[in-house]
């Protein structure tokens, strides 16, 4: 029988740690609201003296169905022509927290899909970055700039942390900084991206990917301000590329 001790840190905390957790190879990690609750083998327990546990658990049985078995880091790989160039595939790292974005989602892997796409443009804009994915995509496709815009403290955590973790150059900001850009993303809300679409248009952007519209949603006021030249459905979420109309 093999016996656990169970951490529960916050997630901010979990952040700060996170180097010292992954060396002490925990057994599952289990993101529950703001806590990130992780599972150690008992033996573990001297080294994590400087830490207050919650419990410590002889029943393995116990370890909730839930828990992830413990992956530091979730890793995208990017392939444009998957069996050519198979071996100029590029990853990105996006870890594990309670950020959304992981390539899993529908409106994620659409955008990805049509992020390889865009070689040309050098900067965009990722607005409602999650975990950063689709920027940091952006950037190895590109190799041009990024501006992340996020407004959820917890998935700002994690986003710092895999732009650290993909040696990322680009830079965390609110969208009222940032000036031009030839690319926005945006994988929000339909109603998020009407009530910024003012300033978004502002950019000047040649191009917006956006996702995370339900395909039952009424286009029409997001078609007054932009062109939709292409309308994907994966799963009744809609991700369209759409060209500026002009600024009123
Ligand atoms: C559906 S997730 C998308 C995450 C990632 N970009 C992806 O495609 O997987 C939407 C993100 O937008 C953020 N968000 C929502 N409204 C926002 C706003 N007004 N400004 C900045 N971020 C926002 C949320 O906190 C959330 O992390």
């Amino acid at each position: 029988m093999t016996a656990f001790i169970r951490l529960i840190l916050s997630s901010k905390e979990y952040y700060k740690v996170l180097p010292y957790i992954l060396h002490l190879k925990p057994l599952g990690i289990w993101f529950s609201g703001e806590d990130c609750i992780i599972y150690f083998p008992a033996e573990t327990k001297e080294h994590l003296s400087g830490f207050k546990f919650d419990e410590i658990s002889w029943e393995p049985a116990s370890i909730p169905s839930k828990t992830l078995p413990f992956k530091p880091y979730f890793r995208v790989t990017l392939v444009s022509r998957p069996e050519k160039f198979w071996h100029k595939s590029r990853h990105v790292k996006i870890l594990l927290g309670p950020a959304f974005g992981t390539a899993e989602h529908p409106t994620t892997a659409r955008m990805i899909k049509i992020i390889l796409g865009l070689k040309k443009y050098k900067s965009c804009i990722d607005f409602g970055a999650g975990t950063g994915i689709l920027g940091l995509v952006f950037e190895k496709i590109t190799r041009g700039r990024c501006y992340y815009v996020e407004i959820d403290p917890l998935a700002l955590d994690n986003l710092r942390a895999n732009l650290a973790m993909n040696r990322s150059k680009g830079c965390i900001v609110k969208l009222e900084d940032v000036k031009l850009s030839e690319v926005i993303l945006a994988n929000v809300y339909l109603e998020t991206i009407i009530n910024n679409i003012d300033i978004l248009l502002s950019k000047k952007p040649k191009l917006l990917v956006l996702s995370g519209i339900r395909a039952s949603d009424d286009l029409t006021l997001l078609q007054k301000r932009l062109a939709i030249c292409s309308l994907y459905e994966d799963d009744g979420w809609l991700t369209c590329v759409a060209l500026p109309r002009g600024i009123n």
